[in-house]
This record gives structure tokens, C-alpha cells and sequence, in this order.
């Protein structure tokens, strides 16, 4: 089979760790004789610098060919400026809602050998499992938003529809349906018209499926019970701001925002795959950067976008190993340990793909 996979490193450590994944890619396309041609595009600063917007169209139309994208990050304290209208951050955002990538798939998984990474205590992590549904292309991320009274007061908004609350809403059952059943949905309808609507909407989807277990729980409950008790979540859904918040709390639970993969999904196959790490630019450029969430990424799209499953599996068997064995990039060594830099744990990873899939 012959498959277009668009690359999108972006800015910082993006265009590093994007690297590793792609090579893993490589790696079991060779083996499996599979047909992947990458195509580069640019999104972000970078694109900024050298065509004047963070989302060519070129790069929009490399994307609406590909069968998925592999995406880095965006940003860094050279496109900062508060004042800018151009803005990094616009590249992946006009890709969200460009290629309709409506869900937001983000798996927070305990490595057990990663357990003393966390700040978090042992007992409370063991068993920590769950995957984060976002919805990707509502709510105030994409509202109306201005300035009015001469630009001294601002105002953003937030948007949904029941068929944005439903279709998503769906996506986190069916996936819970795979898993442990259990889906929680968050909101905070104590205060919010568009939660209330949400909620309602749940409570209707959640009667469509009484074989998984349903609950609702605030945003602020959440953001305790997430540290509290982790290993209780099974599949979380919520709104687009809710879920980027709760996210980056929950990749603490794994022990490294360095570790987390995602995919966003749109009907259909087409999927972006991206670390839910930022740009790292304080690390950037220095081979340092973790490249296991953006290796990950890949194993999603292997899996969501290509329907490869045993692939998909090799690979994240092979982080698996490959950190049993002990091998830790910086960011999640134990004090004192010995650390391999990006590439290293990428040809790591990628020669234990090759064995699996060889086997
Ligand atoms: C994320 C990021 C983005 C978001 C930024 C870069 C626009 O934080 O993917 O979580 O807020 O969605
Ligand atoms: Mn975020």
C-alpha cells in the first residue's frame, strides 16, 4: 500500500523529535514493504519567517493530500509579541479546523519504570491509565473574539453546537467501548451555558450505551481528582480549553510531558499526529529533547490513520523495551543517571521496531 505522510516539524525541538518519529516510520515501512513517501511542509514561526504566515497554503494543500500528518510543534519567544497578528500558534489551529480534526485523542499511560519520574507519589500513579478525548475545533478557541471601548476591553467566546458536543461525545464512547467502559465527561455547568448544553447532551449519548459506565464531574473537580486518583479515569471527554488544561496536568502523571503522544482525528482516516509538547526552545537545537512523545505520535498514526495495528503495537512495544532497558533521554533520568540524546534514543527505539517486526 502507498501512503503520503506530510511532515510538519515546526519550530524549537519540533523539526528533532519529528525527525526520530519519522524514522521510525521508515523503519517499518521498510520491513513490512510498505510504500510511505514524506513530503516536508512548513507551519509555524519558521513559516512565518519565510512566507509571512504560519500557515502556507501550500503546506494546507500538501495536508488535504496526505493520508496523515506527523506534526512537531510551534512557536518560541521570537514570535511573542502580544501585539502580532501573525502568530505561530495560527498554523496549527487553521490545520485543526482546515482538515475538520474535531477529536482530540490524548493517552496518558504510566510507564512502571518511569513510576519515581513523577513528582507524584508511587501509590497514588500505580496503575494510571486514561486517555483524554478533546473536542478541537469549537469552543472559545474558536469563537468570536475582539476589542471594543478603544481596545481596553476584550472578550472572547465560547461556542457549541449539539451536533460539535455529540459527534465528539461519540468518539469517547466508542473508545471506551475498547478500554475499561468508563467514560467521564467534564464541564462546569454550574456556571456555563455552553457546559449545560454539553452535560444535557451527554446525559442523552451516555443512554445509547449502557454498557459503559458514565459519569459527569466539573472542571475544577477534575483538575483534584486527576492528582487524587488517576487510576480511575478511563476515558475523559470535555471541550476544546478544558482538555488543553487538564492535558498538560495530566502528562505530569506519566512523569514527563516528553512521554505523550496524541492524535486528532477528523471523520474519516485522516489524522494529525503531534507530541503534546510545546517547542522547547530553551532546549532547542542541543539534541536533548525526548523524542518518545513524537515516536508515539507515530504509533497512533500507524494505527488511526493506516489501520496498521501489529505496527502500531511494535513501536510502542519497543519504547517499552527500550526504557526497561534503562535508556532515558535528560528530562526523565534519575539524578546522576546516565542520559542518551535525542537521536541515540531514536535509532534505540527504531533498531528494537526493525527485530519485532522482523521476527
Ligand atoms: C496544544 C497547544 C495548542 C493549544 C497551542 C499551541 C495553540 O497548547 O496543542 O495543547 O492550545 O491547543
Ligand atoms: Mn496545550
Amino acid at each position: 500500500m502507498a501512503y503520503l505522510i506530510a511532515v510538519l516539524g515546526g519550530d524549537g525541538i519540533g523539526p528533532e523529535v519529528t525527525a526520530q518519529a519519522r524514522r521510525v516510520l521508515e523503519v517499518v515501512a521498510e520491513v513490512g514493504g510498505y510504500d510511505f513517501t514524506f513530503e516536508e511542509g512548513l507551519v509555524g514561526g519558521i513559516a512565518i519567517d519565510r512566507t509571512g504566515t504560519a500557515l502556507p497554503e501550500e503546506t494546507l494543500a500538501l495536508c488535504q493530500r496526505a493520508d496523515a500528518i506527523l506534526f512537531g510543534a510551534v512557536g518560541g519567544p521570537k514570535w511573542d509579541d502580544p501585539t502580532a497578528t501573525v502568530r505561530p500558534e495560527q498554523g496549527l489551529l487553521g490545520l485543526r479546523k482546515g482538515l475538520g480534526l474535531f477529536a482530540n485523542l490524548r493517552p496518558v499511560k504510566l510507564n512502571p519504570t518511569l513510576i519515581n519520574a513523577s513528582t507524584i507519589k508511587p501509590e497514588v500513579l500505580a496503575g494510571t491509565d486514561l486517555v483524554v478525548v478533546r473536542e478541537l475545533t469549537g469552543g472559545i478557541y474558536f469563537g468570536e473574539r475582539g476589542r471594543r471601548d478603544n481596545g481596553q476591553t476584550a472578550y472572547d467566546t465560547m461556542i457549541y453546537s449539539t451536533y460539535e458536543i455529540e459527534r465528539v461525545l461519540r468518539v469517547a464512547f466508542d473508545l471506551a467501548r475498547q478500554r475499561r467502559k468508563k467514560v467521564t465527561s467534564v464541564d462546569k455547568a454550574n456556571v456555563l451555558e455552553c457546559s449545560r448544553l454539553w452535560r444535557e447532551t451527554a446525559l442523552r449519548i451516555a443512554r445509547e450505551y449502557p454498557d459503559v459506565a458514565f459519569e459527569n464531574l466539573l472542571v475544577d473537580a477534575c483538575a483534584m481528582h486527576l492528582i487524587r486518583r488517576p487510576a480511575s479515569f478511563d476515558v475523559i471527554v470535555t471541550e476544546n480549553m478544558f482538555g488543553d488544561i487538564l492535558t498538560d496536568e495530566a502528562s505530569m502523571l506519566a512523569g514527563s510531558m516528553g512521554m505523550l503522544p496524541s492524535a486528532s482525528l477528523a471523520e474519516g482516516r485522516r489524522g494529525l499526529y503531534e507530541p503534546i509538547h510545546g517547542s522547547a526552545p530553551d532546549i532547542a537545537g542541543q539534541g536533548i529533547a525526548n523524542p518518545i512523545g513524537a515516536i508515539l505520535s507515530a504509533a497512533l498514526l500507524l494505527r488511526y490513520s493506516l489501520g496498521l495495528e501489529a505496527e502500531a503495537r511494535a513501536v510502542e512495544g519497543a519504547v517499552d523495551a527500550v526504557l526497561a532497558e534503562g535508556a532515558r533521554t535528560r528530562d526523565i533520568a534519575e539524578p546522576g543517571a546516565e542520559v542518551v540524546d535525542t537521536a541515540t534514543m531514536g535509532t534505540l527505539v527504531a533498531d528494537r521496531v526493525a527485530q519485532a517486526l522482523t521476527q
